[in-house]
């Protein structure tokens, strides 16, 4: 009870439009929202505006708006430089990439992954009509285990997709190990991790291939746009090919191919967003340290530490809710922040092999991930980016810390209102599938 006081004195404090002194002036029980506007998790970062502006008056002027035009072939470059990698080929999406560097380095059959993922990951393969085998993670990085990897290959194997999750490097060097044992593929799904690295080295720079996203979402976007990045010659070649429905020529076509080309306007976006990056990333890295600091005794609250001797986008703010210590689930949490435009969202919920089509498949029907299915009902993500400042964090943070501190009123509260009424979906975003 001297907790409740406290944390509502501090929210008094702190925001003269929040007085949140009891559990009801909560807006999911009644009360004002803090916030006027949504914070978003993933509200898109924008760089230099005149910069974009030019770019794209100049390329109406030349009118040359797609088929690797002058933006187009800039960004590859400077991503190339940038990470430090042979060939960058960009792309119009982050799953039109993985698509084609499943089908360029040959994948088939079986091909291991994470469940615990954005569902494109498995998606890539299944539209492929190959089989996504998943792999269960390590609790403490969230990231693909090495040992369980293992133990999922059959003779039908051809690949793993490991996923550098919230930026965090999958142990390259294990699973590196075992595909070269095994005469596995390797394409690491890098959406997230864009400007991070591992032991000096870019990600971008493993495996036979790596994609990044960068979609609006991402901490550096191209409006949608994605890249394979490798430094295999013949691997990258393929790849161009197919990601212009196979052309050779102006009228010879090679391959089976696809249409998964970069615009000129989402070059224009990533060469201005390039220019900015190392804003964006500071920006996520002050917020981050702001969060950890707040969060640094919070009972039954874990945060994901990034490992701060390596290059990190610092761009999720992951939560682990131990409903057992907080008497309050991670979904009523969700909801009360989201009732306050603090519009958290749980992540990658209920686990690729709980959503369909995968779910109602045979070979999936008696699978066990415990700790994905564990983590995928704990885990949860705040808002970061140039739209939240300290302000706004301390004042999430607070709310965050009175909802914790009042876990069991809030959820009765919660209960009591959804008796009467149709819930708020958790973590409502801007679109359904929002990645
Ligand atoms: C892990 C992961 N893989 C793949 C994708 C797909 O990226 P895109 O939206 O660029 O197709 C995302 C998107 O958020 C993702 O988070």
């Amino acid at each position: 009870m001297a907790l409740v006081a406290q944390v509502s004195v501090m929210l008094n404090w702190c925001e003269n439009q929040m007085v949140k002194n009891r559990v009801h002036d909560l807006a999911i029980l009644g009360g004002e929202p803090a916030f006027s506007e949504k914070l978003y998790v993933g509200r898109p970062n924008i760089g230099n505006r005149e910069r974009l502006l030019d770019r794209i008056n100049q390329m109406l002027d030349n009118r040359w708006l797609s088929n690797a035009g002058p933006y187009v072939q800039e960004f590859e470059q400077r991503v190339a430089d940038m990470i430090g990698v042979k060939h960058c080929i960009a792309m119009c999406n982050a799953t039109i990439a993985l698509e084609i560097a499943i089908r360029a380095t040959g994948m088939k059959g079986e091909v291991i992954v994470p469940s615990f993922t954005f569902v494109a990951t498995a998606h890539a393969l299944q539209w492929q009509e190959i089989s996504p085998v998943f792999c269960d993670i390590d609790p403490s990085t969230h990231l693909m285990d090495p040992q369980k990897i293992e133990e999922l290959i059959t003779p039908q194997t051809s690949g793993i997709i490991p996923v550098h999750l919230w930026g965090q490097p999958c142990n390259v060097e294990a699973i590196g190990e075992i595909a070269r044992r095994r005469g596995l593929k390797i394409v690491y799904d890098a959406a997230h991790a864009f400007a991070c690295s591992h032991k000096g080295e870019m990600i971008g720079t493993f495996g036979d291939a790596e994609v990044f996203s960068f979609h609006a979402t991402k901490f550096f976007n191209t409006f949608e746009g994605g890249a394979v990045l490798t430094s295999d010659d013949d691997l990258a070649n393929r790849i161009r090919l197919m990601k212009n429905f196979g052309f050779t020529g102006y009228d010879q076509v090679e391959y089976l191919g696809i249409n998964g080309k970069m615009t000129e306007p989402a070059a224009a976006m990533g060469l201005t967003s390039l220019e900015s990056i190392d804003d964006f990333v500071e920006v996520n890295r002050r917020n981050y340290k702001l969060y950890q600091e707040e969060f640094a005794e919070l009972w039954g609250v874990r945060m994901l530490n990034y490992d701060e001797s390596q290059r990190n986008n610092f761009q999720y703010i992951v939560l682990e809710i131990d409903e057992g210590a907080t008497r309050i689930s991670r979904d009523d949490l969700v909801q009360a922040l989201s009732a306050e435009n603090v519009m958290a969202r749980r992540y990658f919920y209920p686990g690729c092999h709980r959503m369909e089509p995968y779910r109602s498949m045979e070979r999936y029907r008696n699978i066990a991930l415990p700790e994905t299915e564990l983590l995928a009902s704990r885990v949860m993500s705040l808002p970061n980016g140039t739209v939240v400042g300290e302000n706004e964090i301390r004042r999430i943070c607070d709310l965050v810390r009175f909802v914790l501190a009042n876990g069991p009123e809030v959820t009765a509260g919660i209960r009591k209102r959804m008796a009467r009424a149709a819930p708020a979906v958790p973590g409502e975003a801007m679109a359904p599938g929002r990645n």
